[in-house]
């Protein structure tokens, strides 16, 4: 078995910098790479403030905190991931964005770097094609927030081979998360069942039964689910919502995975949720209050 020392983290979003920070938390050597400065930036700083919150908190010590960050190494340049083992990208949820990677990424690994994508609903097998490792592809779907979520879905493509599938379920294990095994079928488990939800949320919205506070308190209360969802959607991001629903659609043709027009409004509106500011809820002051969207 290939054994993984260094990990390749591409994109440092919401999810990369948080796979990041796991993998580092794991023992692994992780290289994290971002097109700006910016964005490696704010990468930086968000895993910086967790682990400081959990050294404040007892759970980790100043020492242990020093070294998980020394094992992250930040970077512009996409050829300082040329000596991974393993690759993860968690970039934008875009199909030809991913595949202009990939094909990238495979001129410049050599042959036994494995490459696995975080995405929540493009094809595995429709990336892995791009490249001359189809059998060393797999998918792995990390969850927000990725430090606190247990569960990462592991992907089996129709190339994947069962030496790539068992080395990515075993690194999802040892980073301590529990793996489920889905087919490579557009949004995988939880996707398909989540994304018709958040979207039905919206929907009852739209249709005016109920203000978005209380959608969200019904199902808080009701069901004694973490976040109403309303929240969940501006929590997982307006646009990665309606980026998922798009994709979903058109694979399954299926009126449950459109996404509602209200969405697609907010999107164009540029309230893409909290990590904009603004979704359902406003998130610029002190506390979140619903956004008056005139409905
Ligand atoms: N990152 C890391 N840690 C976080 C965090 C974050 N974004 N948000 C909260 N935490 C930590 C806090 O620091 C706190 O730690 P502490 O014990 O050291 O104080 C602890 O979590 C609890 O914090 P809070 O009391 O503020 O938060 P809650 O108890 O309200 O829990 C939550 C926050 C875990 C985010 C919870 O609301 C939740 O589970 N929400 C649902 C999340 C969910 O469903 N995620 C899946 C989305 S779907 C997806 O990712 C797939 C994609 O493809 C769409």
């Amino acid at each position: 078995m290939a054994s993984i020392k260094t990990v390749g983290v591409i994109g440092a979003g919401i999810m990369g910098s948080g796979i990041a920070q796991v993998v580092a938390q794991a023992g692994y050597t992780v290289v994290v790479r971002e097109a700006e400065q910016r964005l490696l930036d704010t990468a930086r700083q968000a895993i910086d403030r967790r682990l400081q919150r959990a050294v404040e908190k007892g759970r980790l010590t100043v020492e242990d905190k020093a070294a998980l960050l020394g094992r992250i190494r930040w970077t512009l340049a996409l050829e300082e991931l040329r000596g991974a083992d393993l690759i993860i990208e968690a970039i934008t949820e875009d199909l030809l964005l991913k595949q202009d990677l990939f094909r990238i990424l495979d001129r410049l690994c050599p042959p036994s770097t494995i490459f696995v994508s975080n995405t929540s609903s493009i094809s595995i097998v429709a990336l892995a094609s791009v490249t001359e490792r189809a059998d060393r592809f797999a998918g792995l779907h990390f969850f927000n927030p990725v430090p606190l979520m247990k569960l990462v879905e592991v992907v089996r493509s129709i190339r994947t081979s069962a030496e790539t599938f068992r080395i990515v379920s075993d690194f999802a294990v040892s980073l301590g998360k529990e793996p489920v095994t889905a087919k490579d079928q557009c949004g995988f488990i939880v996707n398909r069942l989540l994304v018709p939800y958040l979207l039905d949320g919206i929907r009852a919205l739209e249709a005016g039964v109920a203000s978005a506070a209380d959608i969200d308190k019904a199902m808080r209360l009701g069901c004694n689910h973490p976040m109403g969802p309303l929240e969940l959607a501006d929590f997982v991001g307006l646009d990665t919502t309606y980026a998922i629903a798009n994709i979903m659609f058109e694979e399954f043709r299926e009126q449950r995975y459109a996404p509602p027009p209200l969405l697609k409004k907010m999107v164009i509106a540029g309230y893409h949720g909290r990590k904009s500011g603004r979704g359902f809820y406003d998130y610029t002051g002190p506390m979140p209050h619903t956004t008056d969207l005139g409905l």
